[in-house]
């Protein structure tokens, strides 16, 4: 496992494992299969509508609280400060945990950025009380983050953001790590479609005897992005973590690179 580093100091694994779109009843299976094919870095958020049942396989698992690395962000409708307190408490009961490595801002409200201020604030609460190890932000704009920086105690550690071949966001990620805000990238494989018939990707898959998926996956890493694919299916949950013996070329990076369309996927 490669691991970054958190500004604060927190080590945080590069690879995790996706929990959105994981159905309730798939939950325990999933998430055993994750820990293991050796995954401890898990990615959530309310919304996705599985937090109780990912704390009840963890339990279950007997997987110590302290091996893993979890996620969790607090959802729109939450926004503002004491409903993102009681929205993080709702979370860590679903998980049975007493804290979280890191809780993000899932999204910036565009109409109401004031909000998303508030609820930046309690953010800053929690990490003080020593509830979250971390704390950051997804989707958030260079914009947005700068108004962000003009009012914090605590400067986001952490932007997840939408990133693939297609769209492999240069001038956020640059931005990002300029300022110390490590990047996560969501949807890493581009949820399985286009990206892996991309030729490019293909040859190069063939060329170090990998999976387009490994190969994708394997570039976020190098290119300083800390991705979690989800998968619900035991083969392709070791396949994504099977991406620790080999490495690219700085060419086949470069290549990778050149593929950008800024191109959003849908699901
Ligand atoms: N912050 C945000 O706004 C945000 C938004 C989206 C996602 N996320 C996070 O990022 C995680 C990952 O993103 P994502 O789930 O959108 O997309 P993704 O990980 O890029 O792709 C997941 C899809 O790809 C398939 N897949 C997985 N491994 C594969 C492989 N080796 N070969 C072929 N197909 C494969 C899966 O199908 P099977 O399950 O059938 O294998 C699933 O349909 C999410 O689970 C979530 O935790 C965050």
């Amino acid at each position: 496992m490669q691991f970054e580093k958190l500004s604060n100091g927190v080590s945080i694994p590069m690879l995790g494992f996706g929990t959105y779109k994981i159905e309730k009843s798939d939950v325990a299976d999933a998430i055993q299969g994750a820990l293991d094919a050796g995954y401890r870095h898990f990615d959530c958020a309310h919304i996705y509508g599985n937090e109780a049942e990912i704390g009840e396989a963890f339990k279950k698992s007997g997987v110590k609280r302290e091996d893993l690395f979890i996620t969790s962000k607090v959802w729109n409708a939450d926004q503002g400060y004491d409903k993102t307190l009681a929205a993080f408490d709702q979370t860590i009961k679903d998980l049975q945990m007493d804290y979280l490595d890191l809780y993000l801002i899932h999204w910036p409200n565009e109409e109401d950025f004031n909000l998303t201020l508030d609820t930046w604030k309690a953010l800053e609460t929690l990490y003080a009380q020593g509830k979250v190890k971390a704390i950051g932000v997804s989707n958030f704009s260079e914009k947005q983050l700068k108004e962000v920086f003009a009012m914090a105690k605590v400067k986001p550690m952490v932007n997840q953001i939408e990133r693939h071949p297609y769209k492999v966001q240069a001038e956020l990620g640059k931005f990002d790590t300029d300022n110390g805000i490590v990047n996560e990238g969501y949807s890493p494989i581009g949820h399985g479609h286009l990206i892996l018939e991309d030729e490019t990707i293909n040859k190069i898959a063939k060329a170090h005897n990998k999976t387009a998926a490994q190969v994708v996956l394997r570039w976020h890493i190098d290119t300083g992005f800390v991705v979690f694919p989800k998968s619900s299916k035991v083969s392709r949950v070791k396949e994504n973590f099977d991406i620790f013996d080999f490495n690219l070329t700085d060419e086949e990076v470069k290549e990778i690179n050149a593929l950008d369309q800024d191109k959003h996927l849908n699901y």
